[in-house]
């Protein structure tokens, strides 16, 4: 059996502190989904589609290399995707004490309702600051995003 394992998230855009955690699933997993999903505590900045296709293009920039996975979810809970395609685990990457706070509730939640594990990453160091939120904000007010996104974001977000 294959072990797959989901990267969730908004990807609200995709950073580079996201694709270095994908990256680093993809070596450690027989098959990676990065599943975009509707966060109804956040405000959307981009479509889902456009957030898919942001990721499929950075992974191909980058040369991820392994078995990934692009899908969208937001037809209930996280756990049900899994179950759907087999995976047993969710991978999450940590940047601070904050996001511990937030996404250890969500873990235990998702272990209860599914048997669903989920494993935390630590950034690399040069990622450790890096959100979509803060490259939304420059974006929008006109800064350089650059040092925080994939080029593919980059070109897109300056088009925009
Ligand atoms: O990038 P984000 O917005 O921090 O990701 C949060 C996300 C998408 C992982 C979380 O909102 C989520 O799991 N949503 C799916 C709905 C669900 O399963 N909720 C119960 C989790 S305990």
């Amino acid at each position: 059996m294959p072990r797959i394992a989901v990267v969730p998230g908004s990807f609200d855009p995709v950073t580079l502190g996201h694709l270095d955690v994908i990256a680093r699933a993809a070596r450690i997993f027989d098959e990676v989904h990065v599943v975009v999903t509707h966060n109804p505590d956040k405000h959307a900045f981009l479509p889902v589609v456009e957030r898919e296709a942001l990721i499929e293009r950075s992974i191909d920039e980058a040369r991820i290399e392994g078995q990934i996975r692009i899908a969208n979810w937001s037809m209930g809970l996280l756990v049900d995707y899994c179950q759907q395609v087999g995976a047993e685990v969710l991978v999450k990457g940590i940047r601070s004490s904050t996001d511990l706070s937030y996404e250890t509730p969500m873990s235990i939640v998702n272990r209860n309702l599914a048997g669903v594990e989920t494993i935390f990453m630590l950034p690399n160091p040069e990622n450790a600051h890096v959100s979509s939120s803060l490259v939304r904000q420059v974006s929008e007010l006109g800064g350089d995003i650059s040092p925080y996104v994939p080029r593919a974001v980059a070109t897109f977000l300056q088009q925009r």
